[in-house]
């Protein structure tokens, strides 16, 4: 099965790159932070920690994939909170094993593109294409704070960098599945790169691949 493997930290244009690429190339979309972010909503909803390993894990075991495309899993609380669930190794695995089931029967059967933290280092290390997407702090601070505009919330940029920041070291510095690029990962800089611009090179990357 094609996979394609995206990774890097936030708002640094997984989403927008993984979307266009699986589009183009026909193959299913799986966006893992909406996961860990489903959870994390589920624990807010019941009144219960994200800090609380048990709660956690209990959302995790019967996580709905029909939460992945709620509006809600968006906001800022929902993202630091899914960045706590996230440093829990059973939420890890249960995550994990649901990223893996997608990947080797993606619903059109024929290949997955998911992008995360940890795709090309855990979920799918066999992963033939490797992406490492990133840009700078203050670009991808610039980015989500006009996201975030965009859908109507107040967000202050100084606020959305210490934000990213404070997310970008909990997922750098946990001890499980921690945000790198894989060795054999292709890293792509979007800091000066606009969304076509990313696309072409994503694209002659992976078509250079399977070229090879
Ligand atoms: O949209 P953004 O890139 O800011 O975040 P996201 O991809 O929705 O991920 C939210 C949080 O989930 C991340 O900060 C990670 O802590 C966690 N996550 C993870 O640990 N592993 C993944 N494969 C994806 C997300």
């Amino acid at each position: 099965m094609l996979v394609i493997a995206i990774d890097g930290p936030g708002a640094a244009g997984k989403g927008t790159l993984a979307k266009r690429l699986a589009a183009h190339l026909g193959l299913d979309y799986l966006d893992s932070g909406s996961l860990y972010r489903a959870v994390a909503w589920r624990v807010i909803q019941a009144g219960a920690d994200p800090a609380d390993p048990a709660a956690a894990l209990a959302e995790a075991k019967r996580l709905d994939p029909a939460d992945l495309g709620r509006p809600d899993l968006r906001t800022e609380r929902v993202a630091r909170a899914a960045a706590i669930v996230a440093q829990s190794p059973p939420v890890r695995t249960e995550l994990t094993d649901f990223q893996r089931r997608f990947a080797a029967s993606p619903p059109g059967g024929k290949g997955a593109v998911i992008d995360g933290r940890d795709i090309g280092t855990v979920v799918c290390p066999q992963a033939k294409a490797k992406l490492f997407v990133t840009a700078s702090a203050a670009e991808r601070a610039r980015r989500r704070t006009l996201e975030l505009q965009g859908r109507g919330e107040k967000a202050i940029y100084a606020a959305v960098l210490e934000e990213l920041e404070a997310r970008d070291r909990r997922d750098m510095e946990r001890a499980v599945a921690p945000l790198v690029a894989a060795p054999d990962a292709h890293v792509l800089d979007t800091t000066d790169l606009g969304p076509d611009a990313a696309f072409t090179a994503a694209l002659e990357y992976v078509t250079g691949l399977s070229a090879s």
